[in-house]
């Protein structure tokens, strides 16, 4: 088995998953392409065309419900030929919505055909000391599950007739049960938020307080979209930062932060435990 991954994941949890499952799968090959600080700049491989003998891997970070924007304007340029894929997405502990479908009708578009899929937990980049969400995920028992997942996908591979491997995300993805107060709750607090918004368009982003910054530069290098410029790293630059918290924290001095409004009902309605979901 020759495997390529891609993958998007800032502050690193989308790795991790993805790792957990690479390392079940035992691939004889594989090739990493690690898209979170891919630019033209640094240069990226965009004219491999994967064979219908390779196997692909996509993880990405879930974002407002959505596969993170800027996850799926680096992978654009991946294409396949009939090629099997498995899907993984990471999100924060509230709901992966209909992210899998989304990622599955775009890899398709782009010659792959979805084998396998999960809908993984990553701790929530907005969580804090304060507001705790999801915190240490994916744990041992995660990423032990994910693993397992991994070997289960190899069987069918070695198992199965290759015409069979093909999934249908949208009628067999299981869903996340969600108590109907905690729904109600942050579906009043997104209406209020977007009233404000609506009223005083201000949008919060991650800063550091100019006299606790060592300016040790650590933050430029983990910032994914060059938000952060060297010398002058207390500011952000908001027509480029999207908001993933890879600077808040990868600070070895804990100085940069961002409250973000959603943290606190985040944290007092996503308390309950999700579980790794997987579809193959
Ligand atoms: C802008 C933004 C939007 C997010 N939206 C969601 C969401 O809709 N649902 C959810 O459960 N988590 C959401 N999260 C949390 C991330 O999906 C989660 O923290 C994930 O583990 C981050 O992946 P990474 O570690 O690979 O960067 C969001 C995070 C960010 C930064
Ligand atoms: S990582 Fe923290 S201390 Fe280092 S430059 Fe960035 S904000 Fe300053
Ligand atoms: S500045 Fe914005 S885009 Fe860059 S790492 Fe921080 S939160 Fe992410």
């Amino acid at each position: 088995m020759r495997l390529t991954t891609y993958c998007f994941s800032p502050t690193g949890t989308s790795r991790k998953n993805m790792m957990a499952v690479v390392k079940g799968l035992n691939p004889d090959e594989a090739t990493h392409n690690d898209y979170t600080y891919y630019n033209i700049e640094k240069g990226a491989r965009l004219d491999e065309v994967l064979s219908s003998d390779d196997l692909a891997l996509f993880s990405v970070p879930v974002y407002g419900g959505k596969v993170a924007p800027t996850a799926l304007e680096r992978i654009a340029q991946v294409r396949g030929k009939e090629t099997p894929a498995i899907l993984l997405v990471t999100y924060g502990n509230r709901n992966f919505e209909q992210v899998l479908v989304q990622l599955a009708d775009f890899v398709r578009e782009r010659g792959f055909r979805p084998i396998a899929a999960a809908a993984l937990v990553g701790e929530h980049s907005y969580s804090n000391a304060q507001y705790p969400i999801a915190v240490g995920r994916p744990d041992a028992t995660d990423l032990a599950s994910a693993e397992e997942f991994g070997k289960q996908i190899a069987n069918k591979l070695k198992d199965r007739d290759k015409e069979t491997w093909d999934i249908d995300i949208a009628n067999n993805m299981p869903c996340l049960e969600t108590p109907e107060a905690s729904l109600q709750a942050f579906r009043l607090f997104v209406q209020e938020y977007t009233r404000q918004q609506q009223a005083n368009p201000v949008k919060a982003y991650p800063a550091a307080s100019p006299e606790a910054c060592s300016h040790c530069g650590v933050c430029v290098e983990l910032c994914p979209t060059q938000a952060i410029a060297a010398g002058s790293e207390e500011v952000t630059d908001a027509t480029r930062c999207i908001r993933c918290c890879a600077c808040v924290k990868g600070c070895p001095s804990g100085v940069r932060t961002f409250l973000s409004p959603f943290a606190k009902p985040l944290s007092e309605n996503f308390q309950m435990r999700r579980e790794p979901l997987y579809l193959l």
